[in-house]
């Protein structure tokens, strides 16, 4: 949508041409929703859509899952490497659990920018199982690898492409669990065996299915975005089993020439146009876009931090949003991003709207993926559902979870109070674990 600007323009105006391009109605959610089960039916199809629909070889757990396991978290920003106990009767014990930066805050390593390499990266990880695996104890490995993977079977994977702007080389196209055990095996792991590969939304899904009914959609709203659901026939076995959507890659989202302008600058033009539209990655720099365009319009001081790419993180979005009358947090960060003082309430406040709007754009997308999923697997909508969903957005952008319940409602007003959402905290890291333990008994 465009929207041209009048000649004199006051922040009020300003705004509401910013809410009319980026409020969606609930009829604009439906259509949303609509177009996300095209796609989903097309990319299980094999035809060509946005949505990969990428088979996980992996059904629901049964809670008998039973084994000493390591799981791998890999999500972008951290990793973390897990000990788990499952007792084969639905309980699981996190024995001990490492948590590592993959770029070193004091500089000293970076394993995902310009200049990383798969050795490195995959060396890291492995130096930390080194760390949480017993000496003379076997496990089995799950790794959850948080990127768009054409699997072959539940534990081969090869990286499509790297998303979230991470750069590291050698790693598109590769089985990513040849170059983990490659890494183990130099390092003398050979008590660690990998089983599984997975999404980190596959992971999630399986740790809530776990311990809960009417579990069969998982879903990340964090750095990166992804919707994964239980596929009742597989068109591959002809069974259950849990399809990687990859629905941060949609592409029939309204996007604004804010949204065209970031996919422009990004590592990957054209490439997950929804996560671009509102993930923790991205959400920052929508708002400085917006905030570009208002210095333009003279409705704010033009700065050189404008011009600083990812100057405002996803934290510091969610400070604005969550701040009181007095708008300190927002002078706060405005001028240490932008180094505005005395900006005055007016204006403070105009940032703190588009913030909102924003935000609140991003959750109603989400829940409009939500319902198309839940329109594939239950077109009269005639059960109970429970989402699980995890990540930075959803637990601690203010509003994000409370705006998706609402868009929920107001899609499929027949289906209130019988969907939900639910925080599946950390989950990526048991599912990983509960994946490993099934692919392992799968194999004696
Ligand atoms: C990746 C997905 C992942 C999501 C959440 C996206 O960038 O493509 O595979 O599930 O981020 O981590």
């Amino acid at each position: 949508m465009h929207v041209s600007l009048p000649a004199d323009m006051d922040l009020n105006t300003y705004l509401d041409l910013r809410k009319r391009e980026f409020y969606l109605t609930a009829d604009a959610l439906r259509s949303v929703a609509a177009d996300f089960v095209r796609a989903m039916e097309s990319g299980l199809a094999g035809r060509p859509s946005s949505l990969r629909m990428l088979p996980s070889f992996l059904g629901s757990p049964s809670g008998r899952e039973h084994d000493s396991v390591i799981a791998i978290d890999f999500g972008g920003t951290n990793i973390r490497v897990l000990e788990v106990e499952l007792d084969g009767n639905g309980g699981v014990v996190t024995k001990r659990i490492l948590r590592a930066p993959l770029v070193d805050p004091a500089g000293a390593y970076d394993h995902l920018g310009a200049g990383s390499n798969a050795e490195g990266l995959f060396g890291f990880i492995a130096d930390r199982v080194a760390e949480i695996a017993r000496p003379g104890v076997s496990y089995d490995l799950g790794h959850t690898f948080s990127f768009p993977c054409r699997q072959t079977g539940v534990n081969e994977a090869r990286l499509i492409f790297w998303t979230k702007e991470i750069r590291t080389a050698g790693v598109e196209g590769e089985d990513v669990g040849q170059l983990l055990d490659r890494a183990l095996a130099s390092r003398g792991l050979s008590q660690v065996r990998s089983r599984a590969i997975l999404n980190d939304t596959v992971g999630t899904l399986l740790a809530a299915a776990f311990t809960r009914p009417h579990v069969a959609i998982g879903s990340i709203c964090g750095t990166g975005h992804n919707t994964c659901y239980l596929e009742p026939v597989h068109p591959l076995t002809g069974r259950p089993m849990i399809v990687n959507m990859e629905s941060g890659n949609f592409d029939a989202a309204p996007q604004t020439r804010f949204d065209r302008e970031l996919d422009e600058a990004s590592e990957r033009p054209g490439t997950q146009r929804l996560e671009k539209m509102g993930s923790g990655r991205y959400i920052g720099e929508i708002v400085r876009r917006v905030l570009i365009d208002m210095a333009a319009e003279g409705l704010l001081p033009v700065s050189a931090g404008l011009s600083r790419r990812d100057v405002l993180s996803g934290p510091e979005v969610g400070a604005i949003l969550a701040d009181g009358a007095g708008l300190e947090a927002t002078a706060a960060t405005l001028a240490s991003c932008f180094g505005w003082v005395s900006l005055g309430d007016e204006r403070l406040a105009a940032v703190r709207t588009v913030v909102g709007l924003l935000v609140e754009r991003s959750a109603r997308l989400t829940a409009a993926t939500f319902c198309g999923t839940l329109l594939h697997i239950d077109p009269p909508l005639s059960g109970e559902h429970v989402i699980a969903v995890d990540g930075s957005l959803y637990e601690k952008m203010p509003y994000y979870a409370g705006w998706i319940q609402q868009a929920i409602d107001e899609t499929l007003p027949a289906a209130r109070g019988r969907v939900g959402t639910m925080l599946a905290k950390d989950g990526s890291g048991i599912g990983a674990a509960i994946a490993a333990a099934t692919a392992a008994a799968s194999e004696v």
